[in-house]
């Protein structure tokens, strides 16, 4: 039986590629966000998942505006990483998973949610760099993955509940595959940001705490708002947080809480690292 092991939820700021590229990690500016990173580091040498599914929001590399999915799965053998204009290197490709990637889409569709399917997908920084965040050394990545597009670019976004639905249906969806899989789950993005307009620079920590707390415990609390609603709480580009609310959803029920980490600013971005075991993984841990 497929094993969902835990969940991993960064920001996913494009100049934290650029600090790797540099081998900065280790600067002033830069340590207290990637410190953050040392349990996720210990988590995964026990862990060793194979399988990576991450939820995150494409920023105009594999879908323009003229085209815009509000929930896309990848469903391809290979993803190939371009620059979509930030100047970071381009990172190998990553492997897909395609049996599994038609499981949850399979089930998805019979749980009713209308989903684009993507035989073929570009992955920007949203799916890189948390990766290069989660496993270090830009050797080949050690797991698959399968990639969830979230829309939160261009109106009308889908709101925070929908999201939560979609990850409950993907966990669910994971729970039922017979294969013997060992999954972790990203959920990337956030946390509060805006990155243009009147409010460029805007970052609101009270509501960044409130989405850290309720996470694991509530994710529910999290989605009683509109998505309108949380870009005035979060900025516009905050509401990447329905990226982790989708990821917690696929999680399960009970999570336990093994890190956090909150650190201002990494370039516009109040930016978090959150890691999370499933009550299943929490227990062989211990065992
Ligand atoms: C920044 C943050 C993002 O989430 C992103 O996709 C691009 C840039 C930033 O803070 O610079
Ligand atoms: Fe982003």
């Amino acid at each position: 039986m497929a094993q969902i092991l835990g969940g991993i939820f960064t920001s996913h700021v494009p100049g934290i590629g650029g600090a790797i590229a540099k081998g900065v990690q280790q600067d002033p500016y830069w340590s207290p966000f990637f410190d953050g990173f040392k349990p996720v580091h210990n988590w995964l040498k026990t862990a060793k998942p194979d399988v990576a599914v991450v939820f995150y929001n494409d920023h105009g590399l594999n879908f323009f505006l003229d085209k815009m999915p509000t929930f896309a799965v990848g469903a391809a053998d290979t993803y190939r990483n371009a620059d979509e204009g930030w100047g970071l290197p381009v990172q190998n490709s990553f492997k897909g998973d395609t049996a599994l990637s038609w499981h949850i889409i399979e089930g998805l569709v019979a749980d009713e949610f209308d989903i684009t399917t993507c035989q073929s997908m570009l992955v920007d920084h949203a799916v890189v760099v948390p990766c290069q965040l989660a496993w270090p050394g830009g050797v080949d990545w050690p797991v698959r993955i399968i990639p969830i597009a979230i829309n939160t670019v261009q109106f009308p976004l889908p709101s925070p509940k929908r999201c939560l639905a979609l990850g409950r249906a993907v966990g669910k969806a994971l729970r039922s595959w017979q294969g013997d899989e060992r999954i972790v789950v990203f959920g990337t993005g956030g946390l509060s940001h805006q990155l243009d307009g009147e409010r460029a620079g805007f970052i609101n920590q009270k509501y960044d705490r409130f989405c850290m707390d309720k996470l694991g415990p509530d994710v529910d609390a999290l989605t009683t708002i509109s998505a309108l609603d949380v870009i005035e709480e979060a900025g516009s580009q905050g509401v990447e947080i329905v990226n982790w609310i989708a990821a917690r959803g696929a999680l399960g029920d009970t999570v336990h809480e093994l890190s956090r980490n909150y650190h201002i600013p990494i370039s516009n971005t109040a930016a978090a690292t959150m890691l999370f075991a499933t009550e299943n993984e929490a227990l062989e841990q211990a065992a």
